[in-house]
């Protein structure tokens, strides 16, 4: 049996292609990730209305800081300008404004727009936008263990009682639901260190669409495309 016209609660997207984006314009590469900004803002819209309660994106990896100087600035301007634009459109649609990662890497003032957009939107319920920032897979799975290290070094909790459930309850957001389908654009089959221990079962849609030009459409079709899997989780109807 598939989905029928089950919305997925979660959706993650590894919003990828920017560069090359700009590229085939012959455009500067911060040109790209201008236009990819203002996707991100058509792919709020668009999750609004199909009815997506989580939308996590992947902005900004924690190996991205291997880019260079310039570019690594230039995003976290982008980072600032957008909160800038965007909370005011946040408090009036309900949106709860969340982050993922180590953003206390993030430098100012992007870091105190972030932390200010969280604080002012923290009580909205109409959905929420988890935005991944200096963000890793590996790094969020070891940040969990070295809390869970000190946790059983302080004798607050037994080794031999750590499970799946309890390991979970030391990641970033424990509250958030796994995501159900993961998009990446630009084509690209791989994870890129996103949200290693969540996607265990998210169903997966990869399209060539390169992260500017992914539009409402786009996401529509990611959405018929999860509609149509049949989600087992290991298991078998009788
Ligand atoms: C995605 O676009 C944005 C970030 C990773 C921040 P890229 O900048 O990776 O674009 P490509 O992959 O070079 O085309
Ligand atoms: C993944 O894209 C990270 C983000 C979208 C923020 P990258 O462009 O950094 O990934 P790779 O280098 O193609 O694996
Ligand atoms: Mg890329």
């Amino acid at each position: 049996m598939a989905n029928e016209l089950k919305v997925p609660e979660h959706v993650a997207i590894i919003m990828d292609g920017n560069g090359r984006w700009a590229e085939h314009r012959g455009l500067a590469r911060v040109e790209g990730h201008r236009a990819g900004a203002e996707a991100v803002e058509a792919a709020l819209d668009a999750a609004r209305k199909f009815g997506v309660k989580y939308l996590t994106l992947y902005a900004f990896s924690t190996e991205n800081w291997k880019r260079s100087p310039q570019e690594v600035a230039a995003l976290m301007g982008l980072l600032g300008d957008f909160l800038d634009r965007k909370l005011p459109s946040m408090m009036e649609n309900d949106v709860r404004l969340l982050t993922t990662g180590r953003t206390s890497d993030l430098p100012f003032p992007s870091r105190s727009k972030l932390l200010a957009a969280i604080e002012a939107t923290s009580n909205n319920r109409g959905g929420t936008l988890i935005l991944a920032l200096s963000y890793g897979g590996r790094a969020e799975l070891v940040d969990a263990a070295k809390k869970m290290a000190a946790d059983a070094a302080a004798g607050k909790i037994a080794p031999e009682k750590i499970d799946e459930k309890l390991f979970a309850s030391y990641l970033y957001h424990p509250e958030i639901p796994d995501p159900d389908l993961m998009i990446r654009t630009s084509g690209e089959q791989r994870i890129s260190n996103f949200l290693l221990w969540q996607i265990a079962y998210s169903e997966l849609y990869v399209t060539p669409v390169l992260w500017p030009d992914f539009d409402e459409e786009e996401f529509g079709r990611a959405i018929k495309s999860y509609q149509n899997r049949d989600r087992r989780f290991g298991g078998r109807k009788k």
